[in-house]
């Protein structure tokens, strides 16, 4: 019986072997590898075959109770197997997790912010202003019709006028693109104006377009902001206090500002606003080509006919006009040589800002 109880022993030891090493294992790899080792492969015996290959060397009476054992060890081990697979499966889902799990105590990446483009922050800032001193802020489009970009602000065709602006024409007859906001007015005293009966105040601020060749002084589009305010009594001195006001709080507390005799049609008398901008330093002068004053704006009377053409009977009112481009005084201020980097859509010019 001593041969017997030997190859028993042979099926506890690898019994007690296999499932001590089952009890290591936590991968699905190791896992079908030790299924392997132990059931077999296609390619190789398991170590279970080879122990029954015992059998046939065992004595006929012995074999029965052999055969029972090694069934026994046989389920046992697959009984194992099936629950270590289960016990396997759920550290793996739980590796997945904790390795994809989100440490909430980090940084978080940078999140890049937009901003606003230059001239939209300038328009901005001069359209809150002229809202501090009463203007309503109103748009009118792009594309204008030529009469009220021209005929309607006194320069009927053939005006030499209209050579101030070279014109972008569409193939639609009479619609062109705004070469300047002063075909707002026309919109502005038409829309709100009530019929020539009550007074306004609005700015407008907007792109306008020339045909006129790209250089580092001129591009083909740019901001202007147009201002115009109808009423009683509207002097130029309304004019003067009013742009006065808005240097102050544009430019400093201590701001002044002066007028130059100028001429445009749809104004009468005209004028240039300078700001007193200062010669202190060798900056001052290169922003101000030695003179010490900055220029921000056209203006001027609106001119009767100019009155006419919005509803108004210029015997009962009268009003003030101003266009400022808001680029100019940036390039000057931010010492920007050069107009086309406004629209290049360059980050590293519109980072600055
Ligand atoms: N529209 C004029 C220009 O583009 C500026 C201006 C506006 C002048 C309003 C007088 C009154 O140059």
């Amino acid at each position: 019986m001593s041969e017997m109880s030997e190859t028993h022993d042979q099926l506890n030891t690898l019994e007690a072997a296999a499932l001590a090493e089952l009890n290591t294992v936590t991968s699905a790899d190791a896992l079908q590898a030790w299924y392997g080792r132990l059931f077999g492969t296609k390619r190789s015996k398991g170590a279970l075959d080879e122990a029954m290959a015992a059998l046939g060397s065992l004595p006929r009476e012995a074999r029965p109770a052999f055969g029972k054992r090694a069934n026994e060890v046989k389920q046992a081990l697959l009984a194992a197997h099936e629950a270590r697979q289960v016990a396997v499966r759920e550290a793996e889902l739980d590796r997945a997790l904790s390795s994809g799990a989100i440490d909430v105590t980090l940084p978080g990446a940078p999140v890049q912010r937009g901003r606003l483009h230059p001239s939209t922050q300038t328009l901005r800032r001069i359209c809150a202003i002229f809202a501090g001193l009463g203007f309503e802020v109103y748009r009118s489009p792009d594309v204008e019709t030529d009469a009220n970009n021209f005929e309607l602000l006194n320069m009927p065709e053939e005006h030499p006028a209209r050579d101030m602006w070279d014109t972008f024409y569409t193939t639609q007859p009479g619609v062109i693109l705004r070469t300047h906001t002063s075909p707002g007015q026309i919109r502005a005293m038409r829309a709100f104006g009530k019929g020539g009966s009550a007074p306004i105040r609005v700015v407008l601020p907007g792109m306008v377009y020339r045909y006129e060749q790209v250089t580092a002084r001129s591009e083909m589009q740019f901001n202007q902001i147009e201002g115009i305010a109808i009423g009683r009594h509207i002097t130029l001195a309304d004019l003067k206090g009013t742009m006065t006001e808005f240097a102050r709080r544009m430019y400093g507390d201590d701001a002044r500002i002066r007028f130059r005799g100028s001429y445009f049609p749809f104004t009468e008398p005209s004028v240039e606003i300078d700001v007193y901008w200062g010669l202190a330093t060798e900056r001052d002068r290169m922003i101000t080509k030695g003179t010490g004053w900055l220029e921000i704006a056209g203006a001027g009377m609106v001119h009767p006919t100019v009155l006419r053409n919005g509803g108004y009977d210029p015997a009962q009112w009268s009003g003030f006009a101003f266009g400022m481009g808001p680029e100019r005084t940036a390039m000057k201020l931010y010492g920007i040589n050069d107009i086309r980097h406004f629209w290049a859509n360059d980050l590293r010019f519109l980072e600055q800002f």
